[in-house]
């Protein structure tokens, strides 16, 4: 025990704590650094930026004091609504607020804020192992209070609340992704009473804004092992609330003895696939959205079995109504996640034997920089159990990208724009903006990508001729 106390005394070696301990002492505020910081320490995690103190007092008035002893001026960022104050300190940022006793509303997350003692304030936390407490007083210093034994779920890894989880989620129905979150993040397990909870609470999430639970979702999927936490969102009903085209992926329907896979699930390993490969969000929605189109192109052809076509133009376009709704940016990432679900089903086509350069020059322009995101994202959508096959697809995928790297060296096609601009043409042919001009610029390119004429100007300005003549244009 003594050895335990030492180690946390460990984690709070820092000059800051020193300087909030004499502080707290100076103004007789029992004062505690609790939350997100004892937690990270005690499991390894990198060093936490962002400290949480609680003092029985005016959060406000200890961090003026800390500031002024820090910095010289009592500056602080103070958040009248919340109670709190802000100071930061080279890169750490540190939170002060008064111990609170709190209850809240049915209809709203923001509560009837009352002053309270620790064990208050420790009470309307949202898990045990978020609400453990090192004191910060000389006389206690590296002290440990920790009420609902929140050092043991850290070393069982278990996600619990404080109180009922009844109480304690619809308190702040935030806490359900919270839970999930950490569930994923930390892979712990949530337990049984509260996994019930979540499940029975789900519907609150509707009083908590969008932006907070994407906020949530994000640090799901950029998670080490993000289908953890899809599976839990899905099996509590959670992901039900805001995700109803992700939860339609799920099921498998048998006709005439033939079933096709549970894109949930394989989305999920796809997603998985890609994550040991990559932390990149964005290249992770990604995987998340490739078949999002499945369930409504789905289609039984007698003879044949089940098909999907055209999953990948739908899903493209189903991706902004998904951004939007989710309030993800609708900006070059929504872009990017757009053409990658768009481009998913071309590289494989490229593996057989024949296939032209001009498949090839085509890809390469349409995926741009973006090529080798594709290839991972192909790669990882091989999901089959069948390991011979698995290296079949494999191995197609290297010829693939063989193709595309010959080719990129010698038509440099890649980022690659045509060489004949539309003002070239309007001033050509004396010609105003429209339609007509997009349709020579996008002949020409075709033409280029084709094969039909090569990569040099030359050559593009006497196709603009030949094709203009066609159109019954005549040159300025
Ligand atoms: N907290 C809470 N309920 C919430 C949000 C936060 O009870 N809905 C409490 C928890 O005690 C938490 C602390 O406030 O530890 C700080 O919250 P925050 O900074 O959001 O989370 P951290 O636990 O620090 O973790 P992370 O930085 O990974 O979000």
């Amino acid at each position: 025990m003594i050895s335990f106390v030492n180690k946390l005394k460990e984690y709070l070696k820092h000059k800051v704590f020193n300087c909030i301990s004499e502080c707290a002492d100076e103004l007789g505020y029992e004062t505690y650094v609790i939350g997100g910081y004892v937690r990270d320490r005690i499991l390894k995690r990198k060093e936490p930026k962002d400290i949480d103190v609680v003092c029985v007092g005016s959060g406000i008035e200890l961090a003026k004091k800390v500031a002024k002893k820090l910095h010289g001026r009592p500056q602080v960022q103070v958040f009248k609504n919340f109670g709190t104050a802000m100071v930061l300190h080279g890169d750490l940022e540190l939170e002060f607020v008064g111990a609170r006793k709190e209850s809240y509303r049915k209809d709203s997350r923001k509560p009837i804020v009352e002053n309270g003692s620790l064990e208050d304030d420790q009470n309307r936390r949202d898990f045990t192992i978020n609400a453990l407490a090192l004191c910060l007083n000389k006389n206690r210093f590296g002290e440990l209070v920790d009420p609902f034994n929140g050092i043991q779920d850290l070393e069982n890894g278990i996600i619990r609340t404080p109180l009922n989880p009844d109480i304690t989620y619809s308190d702040d129905p935030l806490r359900m992704m919270r839970a999930v979150r950490f569930a994923t993040q930390l892979d712990f397990s949530i337990e049984q009473e509260s996994l019930l909870a979540l499940k029975r609470n789900c519907k609150r999430l509707e009083i908590i804004s969008q932006e907070r639970i994407t906020d949530e979702l994000n640090k799901i999927i950029t998670a080490k092992q993000p289908s953890k936490g899809f599976k839990l969102l899905f099996n509590t009903e959670l992901l039900h609330q805001f995700f109803p085209e992700f939860v339609a992926l799920h099921g498998v329907e048998t006709i005439q003895g033939k079933k096709h896979k549970d894109n949930f699930y394989h989305t999920l390993e796809v997603l998985e696939n890609l994550a040991k490969n990559t932390n990149d969000l964005w290249l992770r929605w990604a995987a998340l959205l490739h078949d999002i189109a499945k369930p409504p192109t789905k289609r039984f052809e007698e003879g044949h079995g089940w098909t999907f076509h055209g999953h990948e133009f739908l899903g493209s376009k189903m991706v902004p109504k998904i951004f939007k709704r989710l309030k993800l940016p609708l900006n070059e990432k929504m872009k990017y996640v757009q053409k990658l679900v768009l481009l998913h089903l071309r590289p494989i086509v490229l593996s057989k034997d024949i296939v032209s350069d001009s498949a090839i020059r085509r890809l390469l322009f349409d995926a741009g920089e973006d090529v080798e995101d594709l290839m991972l994202l192909c790669e990882a959508d091989i999901t089959s159990k069948n390991e011979v096959k698995v290296k079949r697809f494999l191995n197609n995928f290297k010829i693939v990208r063989q193709k595309l790297k010959d080719i990129e060296e010698r038509d440099h096609i890649r980022n690659w724009q045509p060489p004949i601009s539309g003002e070239l043409i309007m001033q050509t042919f004396n010609m105003e903006p429209g339609k007509l001009v997009g349709d020579l610029k996008n002949a020409i390119r075709e033409a280029i990508l084709d094969g039909v004429i090569t990569n040099e100007y030359e050559k593009a300005f006497e196709f603009m001729h030949t094709k203009a003549k066609e159109l019954g244009l005549k040159e300025h």
